[in-house]
């Protein structure tokens, strides 16, 4: 068929356009996965021409696809690219958008697929989108299907994330919009959905009757650093609870759809937000903890500073600025306690953490089992370890463990913690795929299932809000400063115990 694929991305010159979107569309290409032929137009202020464009994203092919790079496959790959100087705040550049656009396709009007990536700051989605309907870029008809892919954050809290819908909307249908969580895209994360739905064996124990309490942990041992600016805005719960994590809850705790379509699932994971518990004032603070890292606020002025100095190195294109607040309130660390009012799991306490300046770089979902009603082994040595556990490792080991009783062998039926070990490294022969391998593809084909729709992204702004409200309006206390390098501040671990549970943790993770 006579047929054309162009994927425009607007914020080409930025971090994420060379770190992220060129190595995935690379890596695709060596996988012969891309439709042919396809164009890809970098957007953007600065002014240049392709064959400039092409070299700066070669220089980042070579760094962050370093295992697959080769001049050759590069040539075939780069002559895809191409580059059109333009400013999103002028309707002219979107006018000679659209003819540069028109020129690529010549040959295959018959039916072309445009795909408009907005990788730029957030601030800049809504003018895009207008000057996109404005240009006629963003009208559908038979053969001609156009699609734009938002980065988060989509908003910063109900209210924006409504507005910005609301301006979407004016130029773009829904059924046209991929909101993208680049968690959605990972394996291990997928794979939630495969190890519930594709096996009999954990449907009938996936319960309030059979689990107690479930924690989703994404620990990491980076720093705010360059990024400060534009984190302290976010803090931990827009830049990691609103997306990330209730996007893994939400596969975790969802209902089993019908099938694998974008409906079907985007339906089961929304009743899933719209099932938590809402929080009161007193609720909120019962519910959550929050803390700083130490050297933090030092961050935020060194970054502001720096920034003030030179207009390179680049933030990522999410990152605006704040002002340097010596005493910033922004919480780098943050656990909260949420329950998910339905059949399945009404009581069943779910822990949410996060936090920067961790020991170690760990990802997992841990589904901890109750305890047998009554044991007539007197003998456990592991009775505080708890019931068994599930354990779903996200990253950076990719695998899923199973903890359970065993007899130690040639003892008086002594017993104790054991482990079965599935690991996707030593079972599948291969790289793991970057998220947006798979979720850039998807969005070219047009199956928005791994992609946040309106309402998931305003449930989930409904459950954050209260919190962030609060924390808002209160200083950090003492308590709530920790050590970089540290499990976070000390009164999380408290305050989990205090509540009869305990985290999980295992660092480094192997
Ligand atoms: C981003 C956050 O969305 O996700 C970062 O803005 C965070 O602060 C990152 O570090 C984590 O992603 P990953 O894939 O490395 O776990």
């Amino acid at each position: 068929m006579n047929e054309t694929h162009t994927v425009v991305i607007f914020g080409a010159s930025g971090d994420l356009t060379g770190r992220k979107l060129i190595p995935a569309l690379y890596n695709l290409h060596l996988k012969k996965r891309l439709p042919e032929p396809v164009n890809i137009v970098g957007f953007s202020r600065t002014v240049m021409d392709d064959q400039a464009w092409r070299d700066k994203l070669k220089e980042s092919a070579k760094k962050f696809a370093a295992a697959v790079f080769s001049e050759e496959s590069w040539a075939s790959f780069g002559s895809s690219l191409h580059y059109h100087a333009g400013d999103i705040g002028d309707p002219a550049s979107f006018v000679s958008l659209a003819a540069c656009l028109d020129t690529l396709e010549a040959g295959g009007k018959e039916s072309s697929h445009r795909l408009f990536y907005l990788a730029t700051a957030p601030e800049f989605y809504g003018p895009a989108a207008e000057q996109l309907g404005a240009a006629g870029l963003s009208h559908e008809e038979a053969g001609k299907t156009r699609r734009v892919v938002i980065e988060k954050p989509f908003g910063t809290d109900l209210d924006s994330a409504q507005r910005l819908n609301g301006i979407m909307h004016r130029h773009f249908e829904e059924s046209q919009m991929y909101r993208i969580d680049h968690y959605l895209g990972k394996e291990t994360v997928n794979n939630i959905l495969v190890l519930r739905f594709a096996n009999a064996i954990f449907e009938p124990i996936w319960n309030r009757n059979y689990i107690g309490y479930i924690e989703i942990t994404a620990n990491e041992d980076v720093l705010v650093g360059r990024r400060a600016p534009y984190y302290e805005n976010a803090g931990v719960l827009r830049d990691m609870f609103q997306n990330h994590l209730l996007q893994i809850l939400t596969f975790v705790a969802m209902e089993p759809p019908a099938r694998f379509d974008a409906k079907a699932i985007r339906d089961e994971k929304v009743k899933v937000l719209q099932s938590i518990r809402a929080m009161t004032e007193e609720e909120v603070t019962e519910n959550s903890v929050r803390g700083q890292y130490r050297g933090y606020r030092d961050e935020v002025e060194a970054a502001l500073g720096g920034i003030a100095q030179t207009s390179s190195p680049q933030p990522k294109p999410e990152e605006t600025h704040a002002g340097p607040d010596r005493e910033s309130r922004t919480a780098t660390y943050a656990a909260m306690r949420l329950f998910i009012d339905n059949w399945r799991w009404k009581d069943v306490p779910v822990y949410l953490r996060s936090g920067k300046g961790m020991p170690c770089r760990s990802t997992q979902i841990v589904i901890n089992f109750r305890q047998p009603p009554h044991s007539m082994f007197r003998t456990s040595i592991d009775e505080e370890l708890g019931g068994d556990r599930l354990l779903l490792q996200i990253q950076p080991a990719e695998g899923i463990q199973i903890h359970f009783m065993t007899k130690i062998p040639d003892s008086d039926m002594k017993i104790r913690m054991s482990e079965l070990n599935f690991n996707f490294k030593s079972s599948y022969s291969g790289q793991m795929p970057d998220s947006y391998e798979r979720l850039l593809l998807d969005a070219m084909n047009g199956d928005a299932s791994l992609f946040a729709r309106n309402d998931e992204v305003e449930a989930a702004w409904k459950i954050i809000d209260p919190v962030q409200k609060i924390w808002d309006s209160g200083a950090m206390q003492n308590r709530e400063f920790y050590e970089i390098g540290s499990t976070g501040p000390s009164h999380a671990t408290r305050w989990i115990e205090s509540l009869g549970h305990s985290w999980y943790d295992i660092c480094p993770v192997v």
